[in-house]
């Protein structure tokens, strides 16, 4: 078995005799250090500490006792500090007792005996503080474990609700195209070929959705093949337009003639496009003395490197005070069975992976402006 290590004590005094008494008494059972005044004393705390107690004297050049022991408990606040004197007014002694700073006094000459049982009791006292703090620390140790674990349970349930979210939104291309094939197959017609593309993309989703939900909790990569935001703004419109979806609305599509090149996945684009006209046309149901307006635009940005789409209702608005709190995950003010709440959390994910913005103005009872910027695909891949 290893030797137990002594404790370590520092002894501070001005006196090199005295110092050689203390040495002399404290060798045998501690691991003396000495130094010749407060700032040395304060070098060898920093070079050679950590010290289980200090011993200082009170009166000495250029830094007292009680100063130099105020500086100990800043630096090595473990540290037991004990104050040797014969010198200090009752103000001092006061004053260092409700600082709390020194454990005990000792008056000069201390005889041996009364120097070593109050050493005994610093050490005992480091120990037990020593074993508060371990003890402490083992329990916020077990607590953050669980803290963590608790929170990367509920990530989990935020990421699997998304993308059964999604899965809900391809439910109704899904649904509206199987049933025009249905039909056209009751009436022995082949399927239309636009019902058959809306079955493609819906599988497409499927596959991302489910590789999404195999990595689940781990961030995606950005796309691959550039994009053109153009060709998925007006291919999603159709989708929606097929599906029924956009039936009751005027439709204002405008892009540009030439491809707009993104570098983002086409199917995270269509999750993106999906989710804000679907709640654009569910911000204009119902209302009352104007005909429900939606406006899909797509610009080159005067910013070089970035591309914008522009989402435009003349729906219900959003109140100011909620323009912040329709991103948090389940936040809805649709019916229960309506809304989930989470279609602009994975707005705003995809985005973030993607390097995009995502920006909204509102008018409450007047119409909603959501637009989204996302950088050119040769500017990403140029690192910017
Ligand atoms: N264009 C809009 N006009 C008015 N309010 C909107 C618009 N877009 C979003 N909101 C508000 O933001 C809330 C959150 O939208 P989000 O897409 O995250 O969830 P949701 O549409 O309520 O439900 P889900 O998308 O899961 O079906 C909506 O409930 C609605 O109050
Ligand atoms: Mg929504």
């Amino acid at each position: 078995m290893p030797p137990l290590q002594k404790p370590r004590v520092l002894c501070v005094d001005d006196d090199p005799q005295l110092l050689d008494g203390l040495r002399n008494v404290l060798r045998r059972r501690f691991d003396v250090t000495t130094a010749p005044g407060g700032r040395e004393g304060l070098q060898s705390l920093a070079q050679s500490g950590p010290f289980t107690v200090v011993v200082s004297d009170f009166r000495m050049p250029e830094m007292n006792g009680a100063e130099f022991l105020r500086c100990v408990r800043d630096i090595a606040p473990d540290t037991v500090r004990i104050l040797l004197t014969g010198q200090a007014s009752w103000e001092d002694t006061i004053s260092a007792v409700n600082e709390g700073y020194i454990f005990r006094f000792l008056g000069k000459p201390c005889p041996p005996p009364v120097l070593l049982k109050a050493l005994d009791g610093a050490v005992e006292q480091a120990r037990l503080v020593t074993r508060d703090r371990e003890l402490l620390e083992s329990k916020l140790d077990a607590m953050s474990g669980h803290l963590l674990r608790t929170e990367r349970l509920a990530t989990l349930g935020t990421l699997a609700g998304a993308v059964g979210h999604e899965l809900a939104n391809m439910l109704v291309a899904f649904d509206s195209a199987l049933r025009y094939i249905s039909k056209r197959s009751r009436e022995g017609l082949t399927p239309a070929e636009e019902d058959l593309t809306t079955l493609g993309r819906v599988r497409e989703h499927l596959a991302t959705h489910a590789s999404h939900l195999l990595h689940l909790g781990r961030p995606g990569t950005p796309g691959g093949e550039p994009t053109d935001l153009c060709d998925v703004a007006s291919g999603t419109l159709s989708m929606l337009r097929s599906a029924g979806t956009l039936r009751h609305a005027q439709v204002h599509l405008e892009i540009p003639q030439a491809p707009v090149l993104i570098r983002m996945d086409r199917i995270r684009l269509e999750q993106i496009l999906l989710n804000l006209v679907k709640n654009a046309v569910d911000a204009m149901a119902g209302l009352r003395g104007r005909s429900p307006s939606l406006g899909v635009s797509v610009t080159r940005d005067e910013e070089p490197g970035t591309a914008s789409c522009r989402i435009e209702d003349n729906g219900c608005g959003i109140p100011q005070d909620k323009l912040v709190e329709i991103f948090e995950p389940y936040h809805t003010t649709k019916p229960p069975g309506q809304g989930t709440g989470l279609g602009l959390f994975v707005v705003k994910q995809i985005l973030d992976a993607s390097k995009g913005e995502l920006s909204v103005t509102s008018v409450e009872g007047t119409g909603t402006t959501f637009t989204f910027r996302v950088p050119l695909a040769r500017e990403v891949s140029q690192g910017v």
